[in-house]
């Protein structure tokens, strides 16, 4: 969607400093003074803001003979290995991975890190991250790349220099859930879109990859015990192209890749409505005993299970077995929203017979923030999508629910639905929740976002992209990129680092960073972008 200058990194690095300081004070003109730039690398312009900066001291350079230094366990090795693969094409160096020697060193220690925190020291004699966790560890590496030159993340070798700044950061996430959702069943995206996805949702320190697995227009996961659900009900998307399906051993290698970046995916089947799928795939699932055609539009709240009928309830319990036994994560998700052609008793019967489904298999429910209206099941979460326009009456079933025990996952449509258009001009997307622009995704506080919330409730935050209008990679990441960052900003930093101004400037400097990884993002005008 942008376009990709090829001038040298080099030359293309001043001119877009200069640039970027043209343009910010074009932007700002008339108000307070333009923010101006840090140098690129500055451990102040990190997305999303550490909690704890103290930069000074001399930089580390990296050189063809740093090395990365590990301790014995599999786990931080395999961290190491991570680091050494994103360095190597770019800086040319080998840069082995070994128990001894140094450079860049990371260590696991008793500390004051929790799960995902971690330290980083930078000085002439090298850079150490300390965490008590590998997922500390594997943040700290992610803090690290963007203290190095955009140009870190070419995958051909760059002339450097490769200045690691001097100082220390100390830093630990705010919210337990930082987690992004891909609707892939609207369109079908392939094992490598979705790893692809995980790629760029890792550098901002995500940890939930939630897949909207199945809906009206597609099953996306094979089960065996009711085959159709994928060779019928995965034949086709929306527009009528052909879809697709995971096989388990697809879904493995995503949910392998995941954990590799540290993130838990997170499966969807949504029910009782958004069903079409299956119920056109399997006769038996419909009240009426007869199969829907296979639906390619883009209407929701038309389908639902058959509340009434036994068959529904062995549907379901063979799905969430064959799901729980794929998800080391501790989470299922099963939907639960618009269910418009389910009457209330009847959605209430259902959720009441299929959350203690999901705890046998030992899994822990979520669900759309409409399952607040049933009885949420003890420890369940709700995913809460509604708008500044939501009733307070629905508002405030979701804040009781909340009160009552009730965790609170914020996805709301007109702040941090990625699939909402930017503005009028967006190609892609949808706007039945408004425009969303950067500023708007960013500039709100979940911790105070919905009324009568306690702040304990609220788990975090993550980024819906349905995928009504979104075909490949490229879409994902104009609509993804950059308003995701702002939401792993929220969901990662203090609130009281909270600040567009100084945001939208560390925002700007990640454009170089994304042009080097090929990801076409949306250069939205809030943005004193460096010219690309
Ligand atoms: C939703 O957007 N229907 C959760």
């Amino acid at each position: 969607m942008t376009r990709h200058h090829r001038t040298t990194p080099r030359l293309a690095r001043i001119l877009g400093s200069l640039l970027l300081v043209a343009a910010a004070g074009v932007l700002t003109s008339g108000a307070a003074p333009a923010p101006r730039p840090a140098a690129a690398g500055a451990l102040d312009q990190v997305v999303p803001a550490p909690a704890s900066v103290r930069p000074g001291g001399s930089p580390y350079r990296i050189t063809e003979r740093t090395g990365i230094r590990v301790d014995g366990s599999r786990e931080v090795r395999r961290v190491g290995e991570y680091l050494a693969e994103v360095l190597r094409p770019s800086t040319g160096y080998r840069l082995p991975v070994t128990t001894h020697g140094g450079g860049i060193r990371l260590r696991i220690a008793e500390g004051p890190y929790g799960a995902e925190g971690y330290r980083l020291d930078s000085g002439p004699r090298g850079v150490t991250i300390t965490a008590g966790a590998p997922a500390g560890l594997f943040h700290g590496v992610q803090t690290l790349r963007q203290l190095l030159p955009a140009a870190v993340e070419r995958d051909s070798a760059q002339p450097g220099p490769w200045l690691v700044a001097g100082g220390t950061v100390e830093d630990s996430p705010r919210y337990a859930w930082r987690g992004a959702m891909l609707d892939v069943s609207r369109h079908f995206f392939g094992v490598d879109r979705v790893k692809r996805y995980i790629d760029q949702l890792a550098l901002y320190k995500f940890n939930k990859l939630h897949l909207h697995l199945s809906d009206d227009q597609g099953w996306r996961i094979a089960v065996d015990s009711w085959p159709r659900l994928t060779t019928y009900g995965g034949s086709t998307q929306v527009g009528g192209g052909p879809g697709g399906f995971y096989t388990k051993a697809d879904y493995r290698e995503i949910v392998r890749h995941a954990a590799s970046r540290h993130l838990e995916v997170v499966p969807e089947i949504d029910m009782p409505g958004h069903t079409n799928a299956a119920l056109a795939s399997y006769a038996e699932l419909n009240c009426d005993g007869v199969a829907p055609p296979l639906y390619t539009g883009t209407a929701v709240g038309f389908s639902s299970l058959c509340v009434d009928k036994e068959v529904t309830y062995d549907f379901v319990d063979d799905v969430i077995r064959e799901l729980a036994a794929l998800t080391p994560g501790r989470y299922l998700h099963i939907g639960g929203d618009e269910a418009h052609s389910t009457p209330h008793e009847d959605y209430v019967r259902f959720m009441d017979r299929v959350q203690p489904v999901v705890a046998e298999y030992g899994k822990t429910v979520i669900g759309w923030h409409q399952l607040t209206g049933a009885h949420p099941a003890k420890g369940a979460l709700a995913q809460y999508w509604g708008l500044d326009g939501t009733s307070p009456q629905e508002k405030e079933q979701v804040a009781a629910a909340a009160r009552n025990g009730t965790g609170l996952i914020l996805s709301p449509a007109d702040r941090i639905y990625l699939d909402m258009k930017y503005d009028a001009s967006t190609p892609l997307g949808l706007s039945w929740a408004g425009y969303v622009d950067v500023r708007r995704s960013y500039d709100w506080d979940p911790g105070a976002y919905l009324p009568g919330v306690p702040a304990s409730a609220v788990r975090g935050v993550e980024a819906p992209l349905w995928s009504e209008t979104l075909e490949t990679s490229a879409h994902i990441e104009y609509m993804a990129f950059p308003r995701v960052a702002g939401v792993a900003e929220l969901g990662w930093s203090p609130a009281a680092a909270h600040d567009w101004d100084a945001y939208r400037v560390r925002l700007a400097a990640q454009g170089p960073r994304w042009e080097a990884l090929g990801i076409g993002y949306h250069r939205a005008p809030q943005v004193p972008w460096p010219a690309g």
